[in-house]
C-alpha cells in the first residue's frame, strides 16, 4: 500500500513517540495520553468515540455496515464489541495497527456470569450473600475472557430492582441498596482484579446508569419516574459502590429519568457521576440509546442527539453512529468545543494506556493461554460450588430433604431435567469453537451422583409451555414406581433477560397440573424451580413437601443440585428479593414506609392499607432461605443504648446450630428509624454475616452500629443521621426477626 507523505510522517512521528514512551520512563501516563491527542485530527479523535458490533453475534437491533474495516484502517473505531476469541480480535487489531496512529481498539463483551465456565445467573449468585464467592466468580470469569482477547465487561449489572416483570431483573443483585452496593462491590473487585493492566483484568463497566430498574410496569425500555430522593438513596448506592470500588467504565441506560433520556442526561453523568463523584474513567451509552433520544422525543434528529449526548458525558456511543456522522459537523458550527471531544477521548485512551494495549495491543491474544484458561478444572469446581451456594430452601416438611444416597428408586420428571443449554441462562456466551457438552444437566448431575446405588426414571410430562397433557401419564406411571419423585419445572432461559418482560408471572403451562398429578400417587415429592426472576407458584409452594429455588446455575448446574439434594452442600442462600403471592402485589419490598394506616397482619384490613382480596407480605420474603440444619440466636448485647454522632455502637448475637448438619446462617441487622424529618423505612438492612457452624456449635456474630449506618437522604438531599430513637433488629430474614433492641442517638 503506497504511503502519502502525510502517512509517513505520522509513522515517523508514532515511531518517535514509541522510542520516547520506551525510554522516558517518567512520563506519567496522562502525558503519554497528551502526546497521542496532539496527533490526532478530528476524524480520529472522534473516531474513539465510536463502537461498534462485531459480526459475530448481536446482542441489539443491528445495523448493515459493510465497512468496519475500513473505519478501522482510518482510525475511526475506538471499541468493538461481540468479538470474542484471540484469533478475531487478533485479526481486527493488527487491522488497527495498520492505521495511522495506531491506536489500540477495546474488545468488550457481556461477560456477566461467566465465559465458557457459565456461572449462576448474577442473582443466584446474590443469593449466597458470599461476597468472597461472588468476587471469586467474577475473577474467573475474567481469567477465561481476558485470555479470550476481551479486556472490557459490561459487567457489573447493578441495577436496584423491585418488579419481577422486568426480565432484567435476573441480572442484577435483587432489591435492596445495601446488599446491592456489597455485591456491585465484589464484582467490580473481581472483574478488575489488582489492577488494569494485569494479564487477567478486565474492565468493569457498572451499568445502567440510572435507575433502569424501575421501569414503569416492569416493562423493558419504560421510562423511569421517581423522586431524587428514592433515586439517592436506593438507585443511586450501588453504583457509587462500584465507583469506590475502582469500575473503569459505567454504561448509562435506554431509560428515561424524570423526562430526561439517561443518555443525555447532564444530572446523571455530569453533575453526579464525573462531578460529586469525580468519576475519572469514561460512560459508554447502550446499543443505540444516543439515537434512541428521537424515539424519547427529547430531541429531533441524531445531530441533536449527538449534541445531547456528548454534552451531557455519554463518551463513547455504541453503535448509534450518531457521533461518527454528526460530531465534526457540531464541531465545525461551533455548537460543540473540541476540548468536549478531547475530554471523552482522553478518558478512553487512558483506560487503553492502563490496560497496557498500547505496549502491547496483542496482549490479550495468547493463544496458549486462552487454551489453558478455558479448559481448567478449577474453574469448573468453583462453578459448582458457587451454583451450590445459590439454591435456596424454601420448602422442607418433614426434612424429606436431603434425600438418602442409598434410595432404591427415583423418578425425575419435568421439562427441565434433560435440558442443558436451558441451565446457562440468559446472559451466556456462546463461545465460538465450542459445544455444550461440557454442560452438566440435571440428569446427568444425578447420574453421577447416584446411578451406581439407586434406579433413576425419567419422563418428560410435559413442555414447558402449552396445554398438552398427553404427557403425565408416563410420568405418573414412573412417580408410582419410585420411592420418592423429583419434578423440575420453571420458565425457559430466554424468559427471562433483557427485553423479556412478561405481564404473568406463573409457572407456565401445565407444570402445576403435572405436580398435583404426581402429588396424588401419595409420593414424597421435591420440586426444583428453574428461573431468571421471581415466579408465582402458589399451588406447588402450598402443597409440594420441598421446594429448591435453582435459577439457572450455569455450566455445573446438575451436579451443584446433585450435591444439594443429597446434602453434599447444606442450602445456605437467601433471597435477595421479594417473591410475591401475586403480580399484583408488584412492586413489593420489605424496606417499604409504615404508611398512616399499616397493615400489620392480614386479620385486620379495616381502614389500613391491606389489600381485601390477598396479603400484603410476600410469598417468600428478602433474606429468607432454610437450612438442613437450624440456627437459634441469644444472647443479644449491645455495647450502649444511647450513642452521640462520633460514638458507635458493638453489637453481639450467639447463634447456634441446633441441629444435625454442619451449615451456614447469614445473620442480618436491620434497623429502623422510628422517627424522621421525612418519614422512614419500617427496616433497612445495615449489616450481614454469614457463618459456618458445625452441628452444636456456638459462635458470636458482631456488628458495629455509627452514625454513616443512621444517615438518609433528607427532603434537601443531605445525607444526615437525626437524633432520635432507633430499633435494631437481628433476623434470619427480613421477616423472622429473632431478636429485638432499642438505642437512642443524641446530639
Ligand atoms: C444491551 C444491554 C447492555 C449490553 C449491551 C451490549 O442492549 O442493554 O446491558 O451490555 O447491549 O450487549
Amino acid at each position: 500500500m503506497k504511503k502519502s507523505v502525510f502517512q509517513i510522517t505520522g509513522i515517523v512521528l508514532v515511531a518517535l513517540l514509541n522510542f520516547n514512551f520506551c525510554h522516558a520512563q517518567k512520563k506519567t501516563i496522562d502525558q503519554r495520553v497528551d502526546s497521542v491527542l496532539k496527533l490526532m485530527t478530528l476524524d480520529e479523535k472522534i473516531g474513539q468515540l465510536n463502537q461498534y458490533n462485531d459480526d459475530w453475534n448481536a446482542t441489539g437491533p443491528v445495523t448493515l455496515d459493510s465497512t468496519k474495516k475500513q473505519q478501522v484502517l482510518k482510525g475511526q473505531v475506538g471499541s468493538l464489541l461481540n468479538c470474542v476469541g484471540t484469533r478475531r480480535t487478533r485479526a481486527w487489531q493488527q487491522i488497527a495497527m495498520q492505521s495511522r496512529l495506531k491506536i489500540p481498539l477495546l474488545f468488550g463483551q457481556d461477560i456477566i456470569h461467566g465465559y465458557k465456565t457459565t456461572f449462576p445467573i448474577p442473582l443466584a449468585e446474590a443469593c449466597s450473600w458470599d461476597m468472597d464467592a461472588i468476587q471469586l466468580s467474577a475473577r474467573t470469569a475474567a481469567t477465561e475472557a481476558s485470555a479470550a482477547g476481551i479486556n472490557w465487561t459490561f459487567a457489573p449489572m447493578v441495577d436496584i430492582a423491585r418488579d419481577p416483570r422486568w426480565g432484567r431483573v435476573m441480572e442484577g443483585a435483587g432489591e435492596d441498596p445495601y446488599l446491592g452496593s456489597a455485591i456491585a462491590s465484589a464484582r467490580v473487585k473481581g472483574f478488575q482484579g489488582n489492577k488494569l493492566g494485569d494479564i487477567n483484568s478486565l474492565m468493569a463497566c457498572a451499568k445502567h446508569f440510572a435507575a433502569y430498574g424501575a421501569a414503569i410496569g416492569g416493562r423493558d425500555y419504560n421510562a423511569v419516574d421517581m423522586s431524587d430522593r428514592l433515586l439517592w438513596e436506593v438507585y443511586l448506592p450501588p453504583f457509587k459502590a462500584a465507583l469506590d470500588a475502582g469500575a473503569a467504565t459505567f454504561m448509562n441506560s435506554f431509560n428515561d429519568l424524570n423526562g430526561v433520556p439517561a443518555t443525555g442526561n447532564k444530572y446523571l453523568q455530569r453533575d453526579i457521576l464525573k462531578g460529586k463523584w469525580n468519576f475519572k474513567g469514561f460512560v459508554v451509552s447502550d446499543w443505540g440509546s444516543v439515537g434512541e433520544m428521537i424515539n424519547h422525543g427529547n430531541v429531533a434528529n441524531e445531530y441533536e442527539a449527538a449534541l445531547s449526548a456528548i454534552t451531557a458525558g455519554s463518551d463513547m456511543d455504541m453503535e448509534s453512529r450518531c457521533y461518527k456522522n454528526n460530531l465534526a459537523q457540531l464541531v465545525k458550527d461551533k455548537k460543540v468545543p473540541v476540548a468536549l471531544i478531547d475530554d471523552a477521548v482522553k478518558r478512553i485512551l487512558l483506560k487503553k494506556f492502563e490496560l497496557g494495549l498500547f505496549d502491547d495491543p496483542y496482549k490479550f491474544c495468547n493463544t496458549a493461554r486462552e487454551e489453558a484458561a478455558l479448559n481448567n478444572p478449577a474453574h469448573t469446581q468453583l462453578a459448582r460450588e458457587m451454583a451450590a451456594k445459590s439454591i435456596v430452601l424454601l420448602k422442607n416438611e418433614k426434612n424429606i430433604l436431603p434425600l438418602s444416597k442409598n434410595t432404591k428408586t427415583i423418578a425425575f420428571i419435568g421439562p427441565l431435567v434433560k435440558a442443558v443449554k436451558q441451565n446457562k441462562g440468559f446472559w451466556d456466551v456462546e463461545v465460538p469453537g465450542v459445544d455444550s457438552n461440557f454442560i452438566v444437566s440435571q440428569w446427568e448431575g444425578l447420574q453421577n451422583k447416584i446411578a451406581a446405588v439407586t434406579t433413576l426414571l425419567y419422563a418428560k410430562g410435559c413442555e414447558i409451555e402449552g396445554d398438552d397433557k398427553s404427557g403425565f401419564a408416563e410420568a405418573v406411571e414412573a412417580a408410582k414406581k419410585s420411592d420418592v419423585v423429583i419434578l423440575s419445572m420453571g420458565e425457559r432461559r430466554d424468559m427471562s433477560g433483557e427485553a423479556k418482560s412478561r405481564s404473568n408471572i406463573n409457572i407456565p403451562g401445565v407444570q402445576e397440573d403435572l405436580l398435583k398429578e404426581l402429588l396424588a400417587t401419595g409420593k414424597p415429592v421435591v420440586v426444583l424451580i428453574n428461573a431468571g426472576r421471581p415466579l408465582v407458584f402458589n399451588y406447588t409452594a402450598d402443597h409440594a413437601p420441598a421446594i429448591l429455588y435453582t435459577w439457572w446455575l450455569g455450566s455445573e448446574a446438575g451436579n451443584a443440585i446433585a450435591d444439594v439434594l443429597f446434602g453434599d452442600y447444606n442450602p445456605s442462600a437467601k433471597l435477595p428479593i421479594s417473591f410475591p403471592y401475586s403480580v399484583g402485589q408488584i412492586p413489593i419490598y420489605y424496606s417499604h414506609f409504615n404508611t398512616g394506616r399499616p397493615a400489620t397482619n392480614d386479620s385486620n384490613r379495616n381502614y389500613n392499607s391491606s389489600y381485601n382480596d390477598l396479603s400484603v407480605f410476600p410469598r417468600y420474603e428478602f433474606g429468607y432461605g432454610l437450612s438442613y440444619t437450624s440456627f437459634q440466636y441469644s444472647n443479644l448485647q449491645l455495647s450502649k443504648k444511647k450513642i452521640n454522632s462520633h460514638e458507635q455502637i458493638a453489637v453481639t448475637c450467639a447463634i447456634t446450630n441446633t441441629g444435625n448438619y454442619a451449615g451456614e446462617e447469614t445473620v442480618q441487622l436491620y434497623i429502623r428509624d422510628k422517627v424522621g424529618s421525612i418519614v422512614r423505612p419500617v427496616k433497612e438492612l445495615k449489616d450481614f454475616k454469614k457463618i459456618k457452624l458445625a452441628a452444636g456449635e456456638t459462635k458470636t456474630v458482631s456488628f458495629l452500629i455509627n452514625k454513616e449506618k443512621l444517615s438518609f437522604y433528607n427532603e434537601q438531599l443531605q445525607w444526615v443521621a437525626e437524633p432520635g430513637d432507633f430499633e435494631l433488629m437481628i433476623g434470619a430474614s427480613s421477616r423472622d426477626i429473632r431478636w429485638k433492641s432499642a438505642f437512642e442517638l443524641v446530639k
